[in-house]
């Protein structure tokens, strides 16, 4: 089979993440876009996280699809075209290969150059997958080049992603995942469920503090990217949740009353202020149902994990 083609949807302009940022930080509350977490050293954070004890999502979602796989294969069809929303390391889609047995596989992630290592070792162990490499932010909108193939597909998006939108923003990319997918396609999706209060804070403000190294080097990121002078020793990690929202809320909280400056701007904080910096929504079984339908798929199904911690739907 042929090597893995590579294609760059769009790319940002240079001053696009400078305005947003300048933008996120103007507002009351300030807030900065969890996308700014993922520089190579946030990458690696959260990786971290994903070792931590008390970070479960993980840890779970695999043992679900661990015990799962075959059933899931079984209803969604084998053969299909592999579309992996977010791959990354492309490792959660690979483990599912045995048994999906895809036609093809296309990874997504914001950046080609992402994907380029990951596709090239993959397509050494599975020389018989078609593999594409596709740049895009499938967060602003899901679309997908015109020539990656036909076949019957089924979208792949694990790790609770889908939580980090608003249900707003969650149900237009639901409603973008159906339309891609077509009138054959399917959606394999890992959604985190409300939980525990002591759980859920936990898990998002680990004692060995990865979680707050995490959000605290969004200060760097807005160094970097803007021009910004912010001291990582001026703010504090604040993991919350938020149960009438149902979603752990991570802030930056000034340790003390601190003026950030940037070429063109500058944003007072007062002690104890916050920038808010993610949003983690937590959904109830019926509730991601309900969203699915509302997206448009007719059919759902799911499996938990005993404590129900954890959901992977199969929606179409
Ligand atoms: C990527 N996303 C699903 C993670 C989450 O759990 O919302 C990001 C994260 N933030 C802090 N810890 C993990």
């Amino acid at each position: 089979m042929a090597m893995p083609r590579f294609i760059q949807l769009h790319r940002e302009d240079g001053a696009a993440p400078r305005d947003e940022l300048a933008r996120g930080l103007a507002q009351r509350p300030a807030m900065v876009a969890p996308k700014f977490f993922y520089d190579a050293l946030g990458s690696r954070l959260f990786d971290a996280i994903t070792e931590l004890p008390e970070y479960y999502p993980t840890r779970i979602e695999r043992a679900i699809f661990d015990a799962h796989a075959p059933a899931m294969a079984a209803a969604a069809g084998r053969g299909r075209t592999l579309i992996d929303l977010g791959a990354g390391s492309c490792e959660k889609a690979a483990r599912l290969f045995g048994v999906l047995e895809p036609l093809r596989y296309v990874a997504v992630d914001i950046s080609v150059d992402y994907l380029r290592h990951a596709l090239d070792h993959l397509h050494r162990l599975h020389p018989a997958i078609e593999m594409i490499g596709v740049g895009s932010d499938f967060s602003t909108e899901l679309v997908l080049p015109a020539d990656i193939g036909g076949g019957e597909r089924l979208l792949f998006y694990p790790g609770s992603s889908i939580g980090n939108f608003t249900p707003a923003q969650a149900l237009r990319l639901l409603r973008q995942a159906r339309t891609v997918g077509g009138a054959d396609g399917a959606l394999l999706i890992g959604v985190d469920l409300v939980k525990d209060r002591a759980v859920l804070e936990r898990a998002y403000d680990d004692p060995l503090q990865v979680t707050a190294a995490f959000n605290l080097n969004l200060l760097r990121r807005l160094n970097t990217l803007l021009g910004c002078d912010a001291r990582l020793e001026d703010f504090q990690h604040v993991a919350l949740f938020n149960e009438h929202e149902s979603r752990i809320e991570m802030h930056l909280q000034a340790r003390l009353a601190v003026t950030l400056h940037w070429p063109g701007g500058e944003r007072a904080l007062a002690a104890g202020e916050r920038i808010h910096t993610e949003n983690s929504y937590k959904y109830t079984v019926d509730g991601f149902d309900r969203l699915l339908r509302e997206a448009g798929f007719a059919r759902t199904r799911c499996w938990c994990d005993d404590a129900g911690w954890f959901a992977v739907f199969l929606a179409n």
